[in-house]
């Protein structure tokens, strides 16, 4: 890793250097000026401690990438990189254009490494059981900035990368888990190609009893990655289902000793999974669907006192209303759907009264309107269906 940091560093210098000069050349591109010569420059050099080794230095230029190296990183003192970029005005404007030309080719040739170099440069980091916790901490952490671009996650996937990531969900210690847990969803989101290869190595399942942890902040990074695999990914939802990955929803859901964020991105993702469903009529719907304890569990939510959650918990009630399995008279007699939604409705005309709340309680009460005119209409039309037989009779 601390390749990696000399590497950011030097390249950091280098465009400082490089900006400081092109401003110096912008200030005076009209000329007119008494220049110095290259060696008055020199002299200068010495006084401030800018360290130019001799062969390093042609015509105040650099004869090679090392001496440029020193140049930058005897500059690396701000003040030294003021007087040095002052020095720069006494130069020509064709001794001028000649540096920049040749810092131009320097910063092309040195480039930071590619971004898969660096990648796997952490990854052999991690895969060395010998690493220190912190530099384990560091190589994930440069991984979560490396796997955000599409192509970066899809090559540390081809490379076996993120197998080694995987494996990290099991390391005894926290932090590390939910680093690579939050490094998987990151390099998951909206692609399928990395789900897949995810999903290959098992991760699933690790990552739903880790949403179990006493560690909120692993518990959400793992529910986070968890959302990340399945999301729009049949394969992975039926994979969710056979890891009962559904009664750990439930679970999180229920408990109200849980962090309130943990419960709101559980009741997301139940909407999320309903909304795929509704999405692909022609794939089967999951039985979690037709779960009354399950969707007993997300009714419940609206009666927690969290604008937040009881928003998210009415969208999934909308959705969840769209599917088939989903049966309005369990929705009414088992969850207790209309007591909920009309107890919703008076403690949302209390949460309207304080000024603080009132456009948001307006907007989740419009919602809770909406919710509550499908499930009427969805409940009237099992109604006059049942009504039609026996009529008919
Ligand atoms: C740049 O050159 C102009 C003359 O064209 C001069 O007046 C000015 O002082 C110079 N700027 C600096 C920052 O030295
Ligand atoms: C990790 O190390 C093992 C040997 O300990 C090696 O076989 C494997 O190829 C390495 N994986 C990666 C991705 O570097
Ligand atoms: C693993 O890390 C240790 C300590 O950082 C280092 O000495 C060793 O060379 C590394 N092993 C490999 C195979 O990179
Ligand atoms: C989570 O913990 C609870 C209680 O400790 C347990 O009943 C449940 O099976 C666990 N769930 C998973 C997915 O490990
Ligand atoms: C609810 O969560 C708390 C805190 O994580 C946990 O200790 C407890 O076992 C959970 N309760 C149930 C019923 O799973």
């Amino acid at each position: 890793m601390t390749a990696i940091n000399i590497f950011r560093c030097m390249f950091l210098l280098l465009v400082i250097a490089f900006v400081g000069r092109s401003t110096a050349e912008r200030v005076n591109s009209s000329g007119g000026m008494v220049w110095s010569t290259a060696r008055d420059e020199a002299g200068l050099a010495e006084d401030s401690g800018v360290v130019i080794g001799e062969q390093d230095q042609i015509d105040g230029g650099f004869s090679s990438l090392d001496g440029m190296l020193h140049w930058a990183i005897g500059n690396s003192d701000p003040a030294t990189l003021k007087e040095a970029a002052q020095d720069s005005q006494k130069m020509s404007l064709d001794e001028l254009q000649k540096r920049q030309l040749e810092l131009k080719e320097l910063v092309e040739k040195l480039k930071m490494p590619s971004d898969a170099k660096l990648m796997q440069i952490a990854v052999s980091d991690l895969n060395n059981s010998s690493l220190s916790l912190e530099d384990r901490h560091r190589a994930l952490q440069e991984l979560l900035i490396l796997v955000e671009p599409i192509d970066n996650a899809n090559d540390l996937s081809k490379s076996g990368g993120l197998k080694v990531v995987a494996g990290e969900l099991s390391h005894s210690d926290s932090d590390t888990r939910k680093l690579a847990a939050w490094v998987l969803g990151t390099a998951s989101q909206n692609n399928p190609f990395v789900q897949e290869q995810v999903l290959g190595t098992g991760a699933l399942t690790t990552l739903i009893k880790m949403v179990n942890s006493s560690s909120t902040e692993e518990a959400v990074k793992a529910l986070f990655a968890v959302s990340a695999l399945i999301r729009n990914n049949v394969a992975g939802q039926d994979m969710f289902y056979a890891a009962h990955g559904y009664i750990m929803l439930q679970d999180v859901m229920r408990n109200e000793s849980l962090d309130i964020k943990l419960r709101r991105k559980a009741v997301f993702l139940v909407g999320d999974l309903a909304e795929c469903q509704v999405q692909n009529t022609e794939k089967s719907e999951l039985p979690i669907f037709s779960d009354r304890v399950f969707l007993k569990s997300v009714v419940d939510l609206i009666a927690v006192l969290d604008l937040d959650l009881q928003e998210k918990a009415l969208e999934a009630i909308k959705t969840l209303l769209q599917l088939k399995s989903v049966e309005p008279s369990v929705l009414r007699d088992f969850c207790g759907l209309e007591e909920a939604l009309e107890r919703m409705k008076l403690q949302l005309e209390e949460s309207m009264a304080d000024e603080n709340k009132r456009d948001y309680a307006e907007d989740v009460e419009s919602l809770r309107g909406e919710v509550e005119l499908i499930f009427h209409g969805k409940l009237g039309r099992v109604i006059s269906k049942k009504a039609t037989p026996s009529a008919l009779i």
